[in-house]
This record gives C-alpha cells, sequence and structure tokens, in this order.
C-alpha cells in the first residue's frame, strides 16, 4: 500500500482539486496520482492560487475543466488505488467503483479510517438497496462537488452522507428537502421525508414536513399519500389547531378513508376520533353520520360523550351554554376551514398602488343557533402604513417620506355590533399564498385579533414593491381570510 510504503508527505492540494474542500491531509504517494491527473490540469489550477494572492489580477478560471478532468479520472479509473465493492444487502448484487484513496478521505473521516486501516486493495461495503442505487452519484459528488438530485434520491443520499460523513452534502439535502415539499411527484414524498426526519431526529425537517402538511392539508387528504401516513403523524395531525382544510367534516371523511385502508388497532382509531372538533360539524351532518357513518356505528361508545356535548353546543347561543359549561376545549375550537362560511378570499391586485377595502360575510359561529345569523366584516389593507408611534414624529413636510417607510397592515372589523357579540372573541386569520415552483402554496398564516399590528411580522419579507417578489402572483396578492370565534373570554367571565 502506498501510505504504507511512502513517507507520508503533508501536501496542501488546494490547487489540485480546486473544487473539492480544501483540507490538508497526510497521504503518501501523491506523486502517482498527480501523475495520472492529466498534466494540462495543473497550470490552470497554479494559476489560480497567486490570483487568490495577488488582488487586482485577472482570473483565469478553469474550475469547470477541472470538475470534468475529475469525472473522467473517477470514471476511467486512471491510477486508482481502491476497489469499492457495493454489496446490496440481501442480495448478490454488486458494484464495483475504481476510486481513489486521497479523493475519497478529503470529504469523509469514515473513508479514511476505513481505507487507511485496509490491507487489500478491495474494500467491501454493504448497502441497502436504494442506498446501493445511488452511489455512484454519491462517489461522483465527492470527486466533483456536485450532484444531481431527484425527489425519490434525497433520503437515500442523505442516509450515504450521514453514514460516511459527508456534511456539507448532508446539509445540502437538508435545504433540498426543506425547500422542495411542495413539488410535484407522483407518490408524494412528504410523508416518507417526515417518517426518515422522525427516525434520524431531524426537527428542523420534522416540523418543516408537518407545517407543510398541515398547511395543505385538502390537497393531503384526496392524494394516495394520505392513506400511507402513520398513527403517529395522523395523531399529530389531528391535535393541531393551524390545519387549513376546507371544514371539519373533510377531515372525518378522510379518516375514515384512512382507518379503512389502515385497520389500525381500537386504541387509535379512538384516540384520533376523539380529537375529531364535532362542535366544528353542522348538526346535521352529526345527526347523519351517528347514523349512517359504518365507523361512528363502531365506536360510539367512545365518542358518546363528545357526540352529546357536540348536540348540546348546537341548541343553543354558546353564551348560554357557557354559563353552565367549559367551553374551552378543544372540540369547539375551530382549525383553519376555508370554506364560505367561515370567511373569504381576497385577491388584491397592485398591492402597492393604495389601500384597498373589502367587505365579507360569515356565519356569527359555527353552533347550529349561529350559523344562521350572518356578520358582515370590513377588511382594510394598507400597503404602508406606519405605527402610531412612529408617525407621530414626523412633521408635516417629511409626509413625502412617509410612504416609503410604512409597513403592510391589514385591519378587520365588524360593520355593525350585536348584542350577539358578548363574550365571543373573534380570532381572524389572514393565510398568505406565495408561488414556489410555480405552484402556489401557503407561505404564512398570520393570527389577530383586529389588525396585524398585534402579529408584528406581517409580511415583512414580502418585498411587495418588487414587482418579482415571490408574494406576488400575476402582480396579484392572494389571501384569505378566516373568522374564528372563540369563546374562551366565557370562562372568565363565569369565574
Ligand atoms: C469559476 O467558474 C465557475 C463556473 O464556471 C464559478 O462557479 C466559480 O465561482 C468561478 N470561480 C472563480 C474564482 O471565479
Ligand atoms: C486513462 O488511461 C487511458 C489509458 O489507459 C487514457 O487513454 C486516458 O486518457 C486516461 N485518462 C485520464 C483522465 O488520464
Ligand atoms: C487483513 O485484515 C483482516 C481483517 O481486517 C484480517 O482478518 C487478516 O488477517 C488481515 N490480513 C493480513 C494479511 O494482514
Ligand atoms: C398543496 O400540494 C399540492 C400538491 O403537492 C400543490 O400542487 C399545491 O400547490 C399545494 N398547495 C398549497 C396551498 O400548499
Ligand atoms: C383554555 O385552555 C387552554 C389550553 O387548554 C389554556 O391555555 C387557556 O389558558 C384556557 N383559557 C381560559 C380562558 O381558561
Amino acid at each position: 500500500m502506498a501510505h504504507k510504503t511512502g513517507i507520508p508527505v503533508r501536501v496542501y492540494l488546494g490547487t489540485l482539486l480546486a473544487t473539492l474542500c480544501l483540507h490538508p491531509i497526510t497521504v503518501g504517494g501523491v506523486d502517482q496520482l498527480l501523475n495520472k491527473i492529466p498534466s494540462s490540469s495543473l497550470p490552470a489550477a497554479a494559476l489560480k492560487l497567486e490570483v487568490a494572492l495577488d488582488n487586482g489580477a485577472t482570473t483565469l478560471n478553469h474550475s469547470m475543466a477541472m470538475v470534468q478532468r475529475m469525472e473522467a479520472l473517477l470514471a476511467q479509473g486512471n491510477g486508482s488505488d481502491v476497489a469499492l465493492r457495493v454489496q446490496t444487502v440481501n442480495t448478490d448484487e454488486v458494484k464495483v467503483i475504481q476510486a481513489h484513496t486521497l479523493v475519497l478521505t478529503l470529504q469523509s473521516d469514515v473513508f479514511e479510517e476505513l481505507l487507511l486501516s485496509r490491507n487489500t486493495s478491495t474494500v467491501v461495503l454493504r448497502e441497502p438497496a436504494d442506498c446501493a442505487a445511488v452511489f455512484d452519484k454519491f462517489i461522483r459528488y465527492l470527486y466533483c462537488g456536485d450532484i444531481s438530485v431527484r425527489l425519490d434520491q434525497a433520503i437515500p443520499l442523505h442516509k450515504l452522507a450521514s453514514k460516511y460523513h459527508v456534511w456539507s452534502l448532508q446539509q445540502g439535502l437538508n435545504q433540498y428537502m426543506t425547500g422542495h415539499l411542495s413539488s410535484d411527484s407522483p407518490t408524494g414524498h412528504v410523508v416518507s421525508w417526515y417518517q426518515y426526519a422522525m427516525q434520524i431526529g431531524d426537527m428542523n425537517l420534522r416540523d418543516s414536513c408537518l407545517q407543510y402538511l398541515s398547511w395543505n392539508l385538502s390537497s393531503v387528504l384526496q392524494s394516495g399519500e394520505w392513506g400511507s401516513i402513520s398513527d403517529d403523524l395522523l395523531l399529530s395531525l389531528l391535535q393541531r389547531s393551524d390545519l387549513i382544510l376546507q371544514s371539519e367534516l373533510e377531515l372525518f371523511e378522510a379518516l375514515e378513508s384512512w382507518i379503512g385502508q389502515n385497520q389500525p388497532a381500537s386504541m387509535t382509531v379512538e384516540n384520533a376520533l376523539k380529537q375529531v372538533r364535532y362542535g366544528m360539524i353542522p348538526p346535521q351532518h352529526l345527526f347523519r353520520l351517528q347514523k349512517q357513518s359504518p365507523l361512528m356505528l363502531k365506536y360510539y361508545e367512545s365518542i358518546r360523550d363528545l357526540l352529546f356535548l357536540a348536540f348540546q353546543f348546537h341548541s343553543a347561543s354558546p353564551v348560554q351554554l357557557a354559563k353552565y359549561f367549559d367551553v374551552n376545549c378543544s372540540i369547539f375550537t375551530p382549525r383553519n376551514y376555508l370554506s364560505l362560511s367561515w370567511g373569504s378570499p381576497w385577491v388584491i391586485n397592485n398591492p402597492t398602488r393604495d389601500d384597498r377595502s373589502f367587505s365579507f360575510q360569515t356565519q356569527l359561529g359555527p353552533s347550529g343557533s349561529d350559523a344562521s345569523k350572518r356578520v358582515t366584516w370590513n377588511a382594510l389593507f394598507s400597503p404602508r402604513w406606519l405605527p402610531l408611534t412612529v408617525r407621530s414624529t414626523f412633521t408635516n413636510e417629511m409626509q413625502a417620506t412617509r410612504t416609503d417607510s410604512g409597513r403592510p397592515r391589514i385591519i378587520v372589523t365588524p360593520a355593525t355590533s350585536s348584542p350577539d357579540f358578548a363574550g365571543v372573541s373573534f380570532q381572524k386569520t389572514v393565510i398568505v399564498m406565495a408561488r414556489q415552483g410555480g405552484k402556489m402554496v401557503v407561505r404564512h398564516v398570520y393570527n389577530f385579533h383586529q389588525s396585524t399590528e398585534e402579529a408584528g411580522d406581517f409580511l415583512v419579507d414580502a418585498d411587495l414593491q418588487r414587482r418579482a417578489s415571490e408574494y406576488l402572483i400575476d402582480s396579484s396578492l392572494y389571501l384569505h381570510v378566516v373568522v374564528k370565534p372563540l369563546y374562551h373570554s366565557l370562562i372568565v367571565a363565569r369565574k
């Protein structure tokens, strides 16, 4: 072996392997490797170093050609000092890659250990099928520093990057995954990424996946991916109040189909059924489910109390109910429902032009006694609004500059007041859509009582002035306003 027989020399290969990580490493037999790399690459690399030292000089940049030579070196195996035998576990499949110790060890201390302690010219690596399938790609990354990734390759590549301690690739794949949650894939990929994130304990990736699934739940419920979600993921989703979907009934029906497909243990079914917010389902639908849903018939006993509570909620004004019962529990807490009785879409063309106002109606509340009463809401959007404290410091002559420095704001107030509003706090939620990879996705969700001022960061990153702002879809801002009656204050009043 070269490293055993040669005199170890400390060399800086940065100039040679211009695009790879520049780690000084101790290796022997470097001359052998240098001899195999086409000599024409050396002057270019040397030039580059000079440029770095001498500011003001012109850069002759041949790093693309260098990458191509490294790729050819791997493909042709010239000067290879190790053969990697990649065996797919539980099969006879073997793939052999002629590689170079020096290149493999540059970015991976795992390869360093493996290769420097070996006593044969072949190293056997056992990999599961998905990893074996992308092993070439992975090794090519070590030679060339770039990699093309498909949605279905992210996890196996991430596994390899983690196993061999190639941290730059691992980090790049994390970014790739969080940035590609909404990409099209025939079978869906977010659920498997979530499961992988749980398995490796990557909480950032897990949270990104959960948020994506929560904010895009209607699409997920209709996709083939829905049936494949695990018990744990199902229960985590059902607990969330920030789910964006058409209605609670849509969620119940999706739950029926998930249970039909997965046939989970009764315990799981009961836990899941208890997370449904029955108070948010109109009584006419609850009657039907109670008599006709095989799932509800089968598990009726375990949710009977919740159904009873829901029917009580529907039978009178929540104000009456709250005099006697605790209404601060999740079955009376709305999620972000897109159906029109809860709010309205609002598309604002050229949002920076001037203030815009908009009116829409919602039901007074989800209870059977309130659903037929309408509330009219006035919404005002100001593209450049200044908080009072800032405004008061401006003199009249400075008013001209005001328009440039304000922030977007939305204020939503009822058009009329009504005794029915007593004790109800109307939580407003503005869902902001943005374009990502040519698609509309939920980008932000802001909760407030009267004005987005309370949220503090409303559209701070949107840069609406810029025509190319990713928040603008054909020069328009796409919003959806949801109004959610909360009865918390009633409890306080009662005490
Ligand atoms: C050299 O060119 C490549 C693309 O051809 C570029 O990515 C790299 O940043 C350039 N390097 C320098 C030092 O200009
Ligand atoms: C590799 O070796 C072959 C001959 O064995 C030669 O034709 C080819 O140019 C070499 N490739 C490189 C990149 O040096
Ligand atoms: C080579 O290493 C293997 C295990 O790593 C060992 O079993 C074997 O005896 C070694 N052979 C020689 C010739 O040192
Ligand atoms: C939801 O996911 C689908 C499919 O991945 C995508 O087309 C759509 O744009 C997403 N919508 C939102 C609101 O994220
Ligand atoms: C309602 O319940 C939630 C959680 O159960 C709690 O955080 C909140 O303080 C309660 N509100 C009132 C007014 O009791």
